[in-house]
């Protein structure tokens, strides 16, 4: 396995000639699945901040957090615009029972809508909380989903998703638009029950409800309300990202939902927008990232997998107008992805791996994990605590989880299993 060069080793001018060579070869052509062909690179330093001073603790940490953050969204995802963070959205319960899961728990929809756009989207929220939180909150899940909320348990009581959708394979989304067959067709990426029995609410939303996952030139969804983003201002990630951080605001004032214990997941592009939520709003307790890979949970510098250039040539939506620009030099970024993770520090994170995705980068991931451990330490607490990659099925981790699935990209038990147990560990 490669090794990686010590931080702030100064790159010799082979290595430098290598990367760049490496770089152009890389750029469209087939995706680097060979270890050994990743490029040398050298990582920027976590707690350094860009004046060249170290951080040395918690409170330089909060300083260099937000230096940390404003790159982030300088460079990769877009700043959000002013009036989308000031926004009030109103609230309406559209819907709520109290017999969901034969009487173990309480199902309730609530819309979220533009109070002076009447074309603006509306956000559909769907909560599910056990019985228990009649009389007491309990903690949550929130994560967006990719196919509606009617995709997420077949009980025909949840609202058919009407939104814009991305057609499927199996036929169940007809001219964009749901149909009836889609009805729990995600149910095994979402164990409601196993959930539920655990003593979590889970709320989730449509993520097209909140910007449609095409490149449409931003005409459409919270774009429509907030106007075409204007240089260095959000992709659809920024969005999705906002859209769960509007989701934690109705949360926080729903009498079942402890608002100080709602932990935030996604998979894969929504394990991406989970984590910019997460570093943004640290309202957030948890953070858990499944399969996010490039632009996500792995390191971009190691090209392994799916590039920066193939992700923003492929959807670009999706981040900021700046991100491209490092299409062919991601060693030039003033940052990379171990310091998106290490700003969910010293809130629990959960980084989780499929073996059969590699497109994702796996070992990509574990470092990152690894890399952003420091940042705990500041803390007084553990990262991931182990040097190495563990073996398929065994999580590892203190205060950031990693494992590494057997299986593909996806999102199953094992992996629910994990993050409940960290939850109970971490945040119950
Ligand atoms: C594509 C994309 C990934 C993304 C994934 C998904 O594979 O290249 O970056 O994570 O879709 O969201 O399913």
């Amino acid at each position: 396995m490669k090794k990686l060069p010590p931080f702030l080793k100064p790159v010799s001018s082979f290595a430098a000639i290598a990367f760049l060579l490496s770089s152009v070869a890389l750029g469209q052509e087939e995706a680097n699945y060979d270890e050994s062909k990743v490029p040398d690179y050298v990582l920027p330093e976590l707690l350094r901040f860009e004046d060249g001073k170290t951080v040395r603790n918690e409170a330089q940490w909060t300083k260099r957090r937000q230096e940390l953050l404003n790159l982030f969204a300088d460079y990769v995802y877009g700043r959000t615009p002013e009036a989308a963070e000031k926004v009030k959205l109103k609230i309406d319960v559209t819907q709520a029972v109290t017999d969901f899961l034969g009487g173990k728990a309480s199902m309730k929809e609530v819309s979220l809508s533009f109070p002076d756009r009447e074309d603006g989207p509306t956000l559909h929220l769907l909560v599910i909380a056990p019985k228990e939180a009649m009389g007491k909150p309990v903690p949550a899940f929130l994560g967006l989903n990719f196919k509606g909320n009617q995709s997420i348990h077949p009980d025909p009581r949840i609202t058919l998703s009407k939104s814009w959708m991305r057609p499927d394979k199996e036929g169940r989304v007809v001219d964009h638009q749901a149909t009836e067959a889609s009805r729990g067709a995600a149910s095994a990426r979402w164990p409601v029950e196993m959930i539920i029995d655990r003593g979590y609410a889970l709320a989730t939303m449509y993520y097209g409800d909140i910007d449609p996952d095409f490149d449409d030139g931003f005409e459409n969804g919270v774009h429509a309300v907030f106007g075409k983003p204007k240089e260095g201002e959000w992709g659809s990630i920024g969005t999705w990202a906002w859209g769960l951080e509007k989701a934690l605001d109705y949360l926080e004032l729903d009498a079942q939902i402890d608002g100080t214990k709602v932990m935030v997941f996604g998979h894969s592009r929504l394990g991406k927008t989970a984590l910019w939520a997460g570093a943004q709003d640290e309202r957030f307790a948890m953070v858990i990232s499944n399969d996010s890979g490039c632009g996500g949970a792995a390191l971009s510098r190691r090209q392994f997998g799916e590039t920066v250039k193939r992700i923003n040539t492929s959807f670009p939506h999706w981040f900021n107008d700046r991100f491209p620009e490092y299409n062919d030099r991601v060693g030039d970024l003033p940052i990379d992805q171990h310091e998106l993770l290490a700003l969910m520090a010293p809130r629990p994170l959960c980084v989780a791996s499929a073996e059969g995705d590699e497109w994702a980068d796996p070992h990509g991931e574990f470092l990152s994990a690894k890399f952003a451990s420091p940042a705990w330490e500041l803390f007084g607490k553990k990262g991931v605590g182990v040097d190495e990659m563990p073996p398929v099925d065994q999580p590892v981790g203190e205060t950031i989880s990693y494992h590494m699935r057997t299986g593909k990209h996806d999102v199953t038990d094992f992996d629910w299993t994990r993050y409940l147990d960290f939850a109970d560990r971490h945040v119950k």
